[in-house]
């Protein structure tokens, strides 16, 4: 835990914990959760070791998430007990995890070997679950119920509702990511390759690559139309060769994920100003994020609104509402509008309509919208509008009967811009929305 200040909203957050699991322990008659951090896994014959990223259901109770081996046994009866890994191993670093100031909020039980785990749970686990990566470790261990759903569901369901505590922490995560956003504009403006960039960003968040809540994003011209390019190409462009460039970056503060795009262009021009109308377009969407709406139908008014863009620039030469209508804003925007953010960059839930996980599906119009809960306070939007010339979807779409609608040489010149996405992170709270990503000084 990296701040005093938070340990009161630790300490009321834990207790919420506590209270979901104990519901959810009476419900499915059982008598303990034991949740496990995850182990490290091995490269294939190599004596190196994959970077670790802790169970996400583990670092929900605690800013433990690089740390192997640990578990949380969490029953009615008894206090919740961490248990800790302290190893006699002088090869690697071992976390001063014991000096902690949140500790007391456990019974802490340390054991020496990750076998050791064996002594402390019930030698009955008749009714204890297993909630983890590791199934072969829990069978080895006897679980008898491994990761049930009724017990995911529950927990997925409730963790879309954040708790001040894990709100405060994403706004520490939104305050890191943006220090790194200013450090890596500058850096392109300067005339940074792709590769330049990353490193200003995480010399300004101080979060290296395994640190981060997903891989850095940062595509110059064509590449900005690649949705999940994670290269980072060591080429400086010269000026003239230098148009645009993406970047898609995060932070991370206790587990809490940001999740932040922003669009440059090198000099003021069209493009520029496309940039400048689809942050308006996402600051709208942002104001029709509220309470009682349901995310799919704000999905629904992004394409609306990118369509009125296709057509004002004169991408397409359709009415917007036929635009939409003939799905050719799909071909520009081909993702969904966001994402619920929290433990994990894309936070499971986003489609459960109640506790027991039933599933929401997208609208068959919009297939890849992957949120589609109604919105509600406390829960944390992503919400990331774009516009993308991808050779592939424009490939098919030349192909097609909708192809006479299309200025393609229009299109053809903003192919080497790849495209645009702005994407802030937003607090839903019952009276007004926290743009987290704009309070903290991102424009
Ligand atoms: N960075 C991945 C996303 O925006 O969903
Ligand atoms: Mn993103
Ligand atoms: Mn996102």
């Amino acid at each position: 835990m990296n701040l005093a200040s938070l340990l009161p909203r630790f300490e009321a957050h834990v207790a919420t914990q506590l209270q979901r699991a104990e519901q959810v322990l009476e419900r499915e008659n059982l008598e303990l959760l034991a949740i496990h951090s995850g182990q490290i896994k091995r490269q294939f014959l190599d004596d190196m070791d994959y970077p670790f990223k802790a169970n996400p259901l583990f670092k929900a109770w605690c800013p433990l998430d690089d740390v192997p081996h640990c578990w949380l046994l969490i029953s009615r009866e008894q206090r919740p007990r961490l248990v800790i890994l302290q190893p006699d191993d002088f090869w690697h670093y071992q976390p001063p995890i014991l000096q902690a100031d949140w500790l007391h909020v456990f019974d802490v039980v340390t054991i020496k070997s990750p076998e050791a785990i064996e002594q402390v749970l019930p030698y009955d686990k008749v009714r204890s679950a297993y909630l983890g990566e590791h199934v072969e470790v829990a069978k080895a261990l006897g679980f008898e119920h491994i990761n049930p759903d009724p017990v995911l569901n529950f927990l997925h369901y409730h963790r879309l509702f954040k708790t001040d505590y894990e709100l405060e922490c994403m706004r520490h995560a939104n305050q890191i990511a943006v220090r790194g956003h200013h450090a890596a504009r500058q850096s392109f403006l300067d005339g940074g390759s792709e590769f330049d960039c990353l490193l200003a960003y995480m010399q300004a968040t101080g979060q290296g690559e395994n640190d981060a809540p997903y891989g850095h994003i940062i595509g110059q011209n064509e590449h900005a139309a690649v949705l999940h390019y994670m290269v980072q190409s060591r080429q400086r462009l010269t000026p003239g060769q230098r148009h645009s460039m993406l970047i898609d970056a995060g932070a991370n503060y206790n587990g809490y994920a940001a999740d932040i795009t922003r669009t440059y262009s090198a000099r003021e021009d069209e493009f520029g100003e496309l940039v400048a109308a689809l942050d308006q377009v996402t600051l709208a969407l942002i104001d029709l994020l509220k309470p009682g709406t349901r995310f799919g139908d704000l999905h629904a008014l992004a394409h609306e609104q990118i369509a009125k863009l296709l057509y004002a620039y004169g991408f397409v030469k359709l009415s917007p509402e036929a635009i939409v209508a003939q799905k050719i804003s799909q071909v520009f925007l081909p993702h969904g509008l966001g994402h619920s953010l929290g433990l994990q960059v894309h936070d499971v839930g986003g489609t459960m309509l109640d506790e027991r996980g039933t599933n929401i599906p997208p609208p068959d119009e919009f297939p890849t919208l992957r949120t589609t809960r109604t919105v509600e306070p406390r829960q944390v939007y992503t919400i990331e509008p774009g516009l993308y010339f991808i050779d592939s979807l424009l490939g098919k779409l030349k192909a097609s009967p909708q192809a006479k609608h299309v200025d393609w040489q229009r299109v053809d010149a903003f192919r080497r811009y790849g495209g645009v996405r702005i994407e802030d992170n937003i607090i839903v709270h019952r009276e007004r929305n926290e743009n987290m990503t704009r309070a903290n000084g991102l424009n």
